[in-house]
């Protein structure tokens, strides 16, 4: 996080003072640090070095083709889950042979685009899936790269709401039939089986779950492999958490070493998609406050930014710090930090103890670049941010604030209204 770093009172990015950004983009906004984005895929790519693996950045974490466009140029790959994804992905100037495409309700449009953009491989989650592959590569005449997303039923310790490797979630099939799922798919003509794929939460703070999951995966791919099965790809998903207040995850390198010890056996190749490693601590949120509101027993700062913006504080009861970008002395207060929306659950930090901040005070809401403007909606109407990238001392728009214009330039209004 230390290009995020406070000079005297005033907190920079890199080399330049936010407070200059804002007054350039207005509020609020998205702010990324193109070294801290660098030094996240160098430490992540180093650490996969002791295996042979691909990286495959996972799209969803932060979208933005100029993010994507440099993970990309650095040799990375794609985890996308929709036709949209693959085709900012290919916009971003991805190669499309290192595309990995997993989620459970892929449409037979997007497997088409998916089919004739030539990706690396569907990862699978459930048998209706693979009879409907089989069926459209069929119709276009092409043959469909597959792994199966296993469900190894190992509690991710995160919050409910990101765990996805339990058998009450709906992601991946069952590891008890796993080896039917294998067999049937053999059955299909235009199906070629290339891989193995499991992923079962984000935002994972612990190494055990990894292990277990891991080691679970491997005794399925020995039964696979005698099989005669051959298993080129063992995709093991990403999760791998970050600090938002005083979490400990584990280095990459210690996740790494560790699976590495595990799959001792197989000499494929082993994908990787970090989403909120490599973008999550590279980015934060700026917002501006309008008003403070002391309502007696609670106080409130009322700020430009709202739910819309960062959904993760409402959604899943997240934790952000938010620090003022130019620090106050002043009383300190509890408070708690809220945006414009119609909703009680719009709210970026609840109980902050701040220095009495005042209207048109800048706060910066930290570790908000991954699923931040990624979740983003125009919820009440409101048009989205914008988001800018720094590099040393220059930065640049990469997504402009939308206009009023924006919000409605896609609605018809019909004769018959
Ligand atoms: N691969 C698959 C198949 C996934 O479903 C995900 C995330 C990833 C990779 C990347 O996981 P990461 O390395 O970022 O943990 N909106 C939530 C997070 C949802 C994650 C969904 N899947 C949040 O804001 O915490």
């Amino acid at each position: 996080m230390n290009d995020f770093i406070f000079k005297e009172n005033e907190l920079y990015c890199e080399d330049i003072p936010v407070r200059e950004i804002a007054s350039k983009v207005g509020t609020p906004f998205y702010l990324y640090s193109l070294a801290t984005l660098k030094r996240h895929f160098n430490v992540f790519n180093e650490s996969s070095k002791v295996l042979n693996s691909i990286v495959c950045y996972s799209v969803k974490a932060n979208s933005n083709i100029a993010i994507l466009n440099f993970l990309f140029k650095m040799g990375w790959g794609a985890d996308i889950v929709s036709g949209g994804e693959l085709f900012r992905a290919i916009k971003a100037g991805v190669d499309t042979k290192k595309v990995v495409y997993s989620g459970v309700g892929k449409t037979e449009a997007e497997i088409e685009f998916a089919l004739k953009s030539d990706i690396l491989m569907f990862n699978v989650e459930s048998l209706a899936e693979v009879f409907l592959i089989d069926k459209v590569a069929g119709k276009i005449g092409k043959k469909a790269r597959i792994s199966f997303r296993i469900n190894p039923n190992v509690d991710p310790k995160t919050h409910p709401y990101i765990s996805t490797g339990l058998k009450k979630n709906k992601f991946g099939i069952n590891i008890k039939q796993a080896l039917v799922a294998y067999e049937k798919a053999e059955e299909l003509s235009n199906i070629d089986i290339v891989g193995l794929d499991c992923h079962i939460g984000s935002q994972l703070t612990e190494i055990s779950p990894f292990n277990d999951a891991v080691g679970i995966i491997n005794k399925l791919l020995l039964k696979i492999i005698a099989k005669g099965i051959n298993i080129k790809y063992l995709d093991l998903g990403g999760g791998l958490g970050i600090t938002y207040e005083n979490e400990m995850p584990p280095h990459p390198s210690t996740y790494m070493n560790s699976i590495k010890k595990i799959l001792a056996g197989y000499d494929g190749q082993v994908i990787f998609e970090p989403g909120r490693l490599i973008a999550g601590n590279s980015g934060i949120f700026v917002t501006k406050v309008i008003h403070n509101k002391d309502a007696g027993s609670k106080k409130f700062v009322i700020v430009d930014g709202g739910m819309n913006d960062l959904l993760r504080p409402a959604l899943y009861d997240a934790y952000h710090e938010i620090i003022p970008v130019i620090k106050k002395s002043g009383a300190k207060l509890k408070v708690d930090i809220v945006g414009p929306i119609c909703e009680s659950a719009d709210f970026l930090g609840k109980d902050r103890v701040m220095n009495g901040v005042e209207e048109g005070d800048l706060l910066a809401v930290f570790s908000a670049g991954a699923y931040g403007f990624s979740m983003s909606s125009n919820y009440n109407s409101r048009p989205r941010v914008a988001e800018v990238l720094v590099d040393k001392d220059r930065f640049s728009l990469i997504r402009r604030r939308e206009t009023y214009e924006d919000l409605i330039d896609k609605e018809i209004i019909p004769d018959y209204a």
